[in-house]
């Protein structure tokens, strides 16, 4: 069974972003896929604090929710969809923080070097960046692609797709982008028939 977690960045409950992850996972489901979203905004968590222990432990020094969602998201999970909406031209700062806390990963990877991912390992491990933004400005996701892509470098997902909705503003939100709503759902069915033939 391919397990798909999403994890929605958003301070608004079901806003644009969400209802477009919503229909990654429906995609996702009814290609067979057993699904979870998880709200950051529900979790209550520390941003990285800079210290550096996890130089020499590979551990990071913070417990709290995140912990064991990190730990989840490791072992247990197949493809990743992180949903962010643009805040002041990038990701929130819900989203940042829990990447962040992903720094014990770039150590073991880079600087204790006893992470390692396999081509067969990325293969099975797919990453999915969701955003919307009110803007209509297809550059208007341009500062979030470089941080997402190095998250699912230091995590070991394969960064397999963007689905984003610009405008929103003038739409008066992501009900008017049906187009989009649709190509968020086959890309979720997509995602799973893919990694069920590798
Ligand atoms: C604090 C804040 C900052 C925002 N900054 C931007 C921005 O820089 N560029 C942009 O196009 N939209 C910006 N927006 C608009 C949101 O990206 C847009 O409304 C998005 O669809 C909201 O998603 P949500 O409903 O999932 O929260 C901002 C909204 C808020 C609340």
């Amino acid at each position: 069974m391919v397990k798909v977690m999403g994890i929605s960045a958003s301070p608004k409950v079901h806003g644009n972003t969400e209802k477009l992850l919503d229909s990654f996972l429906k995609g996702a489901e009814s290609a067979g896929a057993e699904t979870e979203k998880v709200k950051l905004k529900d979790l209550k968590y520390r941003s990285c604090q800079g210290c550096n222990r996890c130089h020499l432990s590979g551990v990071c020094v913070l417990n709290d929710d995140l912990t064991p969602l990190l730990e989840k998201i490791m072992t247990d999970v197949d493809i990743l969809v992180l949903a962010s909406p643009i805040y002041s031209m990038t990701i929130t700062a819900e989203m940042k923080a829990f990447i962040d806390r992903t720094q014990y990963l770039w150590a073991r990877k880079f600087v204790k070097k006893n992470l390692v991912f396999t081509k067969e390992h990325m293969k099975n491990h797919k990453g999915i960046f969701i955003s919307t933004a009110g803007q209509e400005m297809k550059t208007v996701f341009e500062a979030a692609y470089p941080v997402i892509k190095a998250f699912f470098n230091d995590s070991g997902f394969e960064y397999f797709t963007n689905i984003t909705a610009e405008g929103m503003d003038r739409y008066s939100g992501i009900e008017r982008r049906p187009d989009i709503l649709k190509e968020a759902e086959d890309a979720g069915e997509k995602a799973v028939l893919d990694l069920l033939k590798t």
